[in-house]
């Protein structure tokens, strides 16, 4: 005889004016799964609380209306703050928890001190209100740029996630690196990288208006080899050459300029977050 579990999950979480309902499970502390299913996260500091009575006394108290670290980022009402996991531990690790209910993968939630923290938010005459982040390892071996990353469900498709894209290839630029998310990505992870990467490297040949290499493109993207030639693999782009049945496989782009321009017309359909790296305020960490 196997005894009834009930399953104890969370139903909805209230967060800022928002009330949403998770994806999938994240390991909050049992008693902090009620009856009623939801949890309540002050939208600030992502402490999470089991009542509403419990939220409004913290928000009283809580004075910060924006993330902790330095405002690295700042254009019209968006601003984007870097977090050390070292120092804002538990921010960190409240944030991660947090992500894991729209994440379907295992995700760190504890070890946060290797990873700095990227946070866009938007502001109001309230205060900074979350949008999305990503994490980023302090010392990636692999050159890895993203570590996880993040929309908030109210804000996404709107263009934020592809501005945290770009976001963290301007960092890797200022490092002087090629950078690459860490895998696996999620579905929602791969197609928005998929079409970011297109745009990146169409826009990159059409620069450059002549015969061009994917080391070349790489250089100009601030995109690793690989990511270069599956973006031109999905355009069509990509070419094997005949003289390397024997050898190694020789590449090579051959350019379709009215696909290029169509393409590109159809990005620009729809106005773009872009970011402007003069907007950075920003020294890579040492
Ligand atoms: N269905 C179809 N296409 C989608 C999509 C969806 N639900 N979400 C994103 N895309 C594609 C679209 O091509 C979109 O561009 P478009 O809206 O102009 O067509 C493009 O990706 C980028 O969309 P954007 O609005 O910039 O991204 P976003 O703010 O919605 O954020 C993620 C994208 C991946 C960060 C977001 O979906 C998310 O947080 N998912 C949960 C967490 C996750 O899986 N993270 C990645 C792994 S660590
Ligand atoms: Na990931």
């Amino acid at each position: 005889h196997t005894p009834q579990i009930t399953p104890n999950r969370i139903r909805t979480i209230l967060f800022g004016k928002y009330e949403i309902d998770p994806w999938y499970s994240a390991p909050y502390p049992e008693e902090y799964i009620t009856h009623n299913g939801i949890l309540y996260i002050c939208e600030y500091c992502f402490k999470y609380m089991k009542s509403y009575v419990v939220l409004v006394r913290h928000m009283v108290k809580c004075k910060c209306n924006h993330p902790p670290g330095d405002e690295i980022y700042r254009h019209d009402s968006l601003s984007i703050f870097e977090v050390n996991g070292s120092t804002n531990k538990i921010y960190c690790q409240n944030l991660c928890l947090f992500a894991k209910m729209f994440l379907d993968h295992k995700t760190l939630y504890y070890d946060v001190e290797p990873f700095l923290f990227y946070i866009l938010t938007e502001w109001d005459n309230e205060g900074c209100h979350f949008v999305g982040y990503f994490s980023k390892e302090k010392c990636s071996a692999s050159n890895f740029n993203v570590s996880c990353i993040l929309t908030m469900p109210t804000y996404q498709r709107k263009g934020y996630g592809n501005f945290l894209i770009e976001f963290s290839y301007l960092l890797s630029s200022v490092e002087g690196v090629l950078g690459t998310p860490e895998k696996p990505l999620s579905d929602l992870g791969l197609i928005s990288y998929r079409k970011f990467w297109k745009q990146r490297v169409l826009e990159a040949i059409s620069d450059v208006r002549e015969p061009t290499t994917i080391t070349q493109i790489s250089s100009l993207t601030g995109m690793t080899n690989d990511d270069v030639v599956s973006a031109l693999e999905n355009c069509n782009m990509l070419r094997v050459s005949e003289a390397s049945v024997d050898g190694p496989p020789e590449f090579y782009i051959e350019i379709d300029t009215e696909e290029i321009e169509n393409s590109l017309k159809k990005f620009n359909l729809k106005p773009q977050l872009r970011v402007n790296p003069e907007n950075l305020c920003w020294n890579p960490h040492k």
